[in-house]
């Protein structure tokens, strides 16, 4: 992850340490796809949120109705679909089409499709900065949204607390992989 320095709590966190070895490439590949068209245009901004948008809402809806996420700390202020949809108003665009999530169902682990969403915020408020300091004036709801809470630091604290079973690893691991191989096939 370039110049990005994992954070190193809770490294004895085999799950955490799973996740994070079967997606670092993945991610790398998503974070210099996004940047191949710079988010201080209107046209990446649009494409940066556009690739949310097609995931974020069957996503979200996926865990709303998911026991296991409920018992996340603030599991409800968690959810993004909301400033998405009034960053796409304020862009006075329509929201795109939701990507088919198929692989979204009773079995799929929560804990790894929570580590990209609430992972993407710690990239988010690094491209909020980078919009702030470049002077453009793109609405930044879900870019911001969540940021005076250590949503990440709680999550981490969620993911240790869970049963570190083999089984339970590979879900996870599995479904992040998932989750990050749905991104990049979403971005335009
Ligand atoms: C240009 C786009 C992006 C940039 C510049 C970026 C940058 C970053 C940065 C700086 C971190 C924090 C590393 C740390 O302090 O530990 C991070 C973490 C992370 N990002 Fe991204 N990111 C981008 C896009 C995304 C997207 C689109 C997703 C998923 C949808 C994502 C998922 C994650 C995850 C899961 C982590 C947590 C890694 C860990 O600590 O295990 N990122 N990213």
């Amino acid at each position: 992850m370039t110049g990005a320095t994992l954070s190193t709590a809770s490294s004895s966190n085999e799950l955490l340490k799973e996740i994070r070895a079967r997606t670092v490439d993945l991610h790398r590949a998503l974070d210099e796809k996004v940047a191949d068209r710079s988010v201080l245009s209107e046209e990446g901004y649009v494409r940066f949120l556009t690739m949310h948008a097609r995931i974020i809402p069957a996503a979200e809806t996926w865990l709303a109705g998911r026991r296991e996420f409920l018992e996340i700390p603030d599991a409800k202020d968690r959810l993004r679909n909301g400033s998405l949809q009034s960053d796409f108003c304020a862009l006075g665009i329509p929201m795109p089409a939701v990507e088919n999530m198929s692989f979204l169902n009773e079995k799929t682990s929560v804990a790894g499709i929570c580590y990209v969403l609430e992972g993407s915020r710690l990239g988010g408020a690094y491209l909020a900065s980078l919009i702030g300091q470049g002077g453009a004036r793109h609405p930044v709801n879900f870019l911001c949204q969540g940021r005076e809470r250590p949503l990440w630091r709680t999550f981490l604290d969620w993911l240790s607390s869970l049963e570190q079973s083999r089984a339970n690893i590979d879900g996870a691991a599995d479904a992040a992989e998932n989750m990050f191989r749905t991104y990049l096939s979403v971005l335009d």
